[in-house]
């Protein structure tokens, strides 16, 4: 049999062995991490695998497909590239290497606005088709501007994001001087040095930015001064007043992301959004909530019929996605594993990562005999 992918690497487990071993330490655990006692970002995995799919094995049916249709958009699988922050500091140029991955594989990419390539050079990159998530900005002037470049560059959907009120408590980052303010020590500089490939990658592609924001920031900021302008340009806490200008402006689609209850969605399908994430930002914001597959299930089952629903959270493989997709998903997204397959091989990492996750949902498929991703079993959590 033909794999499209290096076979040294068949699983999300070994680019996160790989990656782990090429990263500089303190990226790898900004990455890898998820908060206060790491409790969701295991559970959001183990309680995905909990499903468990019931095959048909004699049913007439003829080949299987992982085409998917969204917001009128057919995608050529039901999974996506998840917004991640700082993509370049964690393996240099990762952003553009996912972006263009994307656009081969026909997977929608959602660029965050605080990672390393810009909303233009990233349209640029997708032929206008990557999705923008915001981080809603304090001041009006700023908001509208961003917004107005995202769809100066052709972006079909605006991503908000809900699950951040304040900032998620992640001792590793804390340690390491990741959180805001960010500082460079010695032991950071140490942990460089032992990873010479990311060095000389690094010093190619130069010191990441955060640019789609660099426009508004000064000149010659210093990293200490760069974390408080940060802390004082964004607020992460939203609420009808502040979206509804945000639908007023926006003519695309507008998605929320981070919902992990039915009331956020009530309100979701109040303030008119098109669709949802439900999500706990891969168990990185709070750990004493429940795993991302719980509400997925309940929101599901209430509100699919006026609303998209889409799920992202502990899915490292193609069964995982199957099984979120038979929990009632119309679609579903992935933040670490494509970053993994980054860390670990670089430029070939988006297309290995998202060729071998294809191939192993597809294997899925053809096993419960199913033609498409709609055919999956239906699975409700009890
Ligand atoms: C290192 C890292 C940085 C992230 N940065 C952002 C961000 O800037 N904006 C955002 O909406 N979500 C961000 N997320 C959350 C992801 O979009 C996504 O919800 C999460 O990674 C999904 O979980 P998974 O990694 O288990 O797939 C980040 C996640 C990680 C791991």
């Amino acid at each position: 049999m033909a794999f499209p992918f290096n076979t040294e690497y068949p699983s999300i487990e070994s680019l996160r062995e790989r990656a782990q071993k090429r990263m500089p330490k303190f990226a790898f655990e900004y990455l890898d991490g998820g908060c206060n006692e790491n409790i969701n970002i295991k559970r959001n995995t183990s309680e995905i695998r909990d499903i468990q799919l019931k095959p048909w094995y004699l049913k007439n049916y003829k080949d299987s497909h992982l085409k998917t249709k969204l917001f009128g958009i057919e995608y050529d699988a039901p999974f996506g590239i998840s917004p991640v922050g700082l993509q370049g500091l964690m393996w240099p140029n990762a952003t553009e290497i996912l972006a263009k991955a994307s656009l081969k594989h026909n997977i929608p990419f959602i660029l965050s606005t605080v990672t390393t390539s810009s909303i233009e050079r990233v349209s640029e990159l997708t032929e206008g088709r990557a999705w923008f998530q915001l981080y809603n900005p304090k001041e009006d002037w700023l908001r509208n501007d961003i917004i107005q470049r995202a769809e100066d560059a052709g972006c079909p959907v605006l991503v908000l994001l809900c699950d951040v009120p304040t900032f998620g408590y992640r001792p590793k980052e804390i340690r390491n001087g990741l959180a805001m303010p960010p500082q460079v020590n010695f032991r950071n500089v140490l942990q460089v040095l032992n990873r010479p490939h990311w060095a000389l990658q690094t010093l190619k592609h130069g010191a990441p930015k955060f640019a789609t924001m660099e426009k508004y920031m000064e000149n010659g900021m210093s990293i200490k001064q760069l974390g408080k302008w940060m802390n004082a340009t964004f607020s992460g806490r939203l609420n009808a007043e502040k979206i509804k200008p945000i639908r007023d402006l926006w003519k695309g689609k507008l998605v929320l992301k981070g919902v992990a209850s039915e009331e956020d969605t009530q309100e979701a399908i109040k303030l008119g959004f098109d669709g949802i994430i439900v999500s706990n930002h891969g168990g990185r914001q709070l750990d004493a909530g429940e795993s991302t597959i719980k509400p997925l299930s309940r929101i599901a089952e209430k509100y699919k019929d006026q609303i998209t629903v889409m799920m992202d959270s502990g899915i490292r493989t193609g069964p995982d996605i199957a099984r979120v997709m038979s929990s009632g998903a119309d679609f579903s997204f992935m933040g670490r594993s494509f970053m993994y397959g980054v860390g670990a091989l670089g430029e070939e990492g988006g297309d290995h990562t998202i060729a071998m996750l294809k191939m192993q949902l597809q294997q899925v498929l053809e096993q419960l005999c199913c033609e498409k991703v709609s055919d999956l079993p239906n699975f409700k959590i009890s």
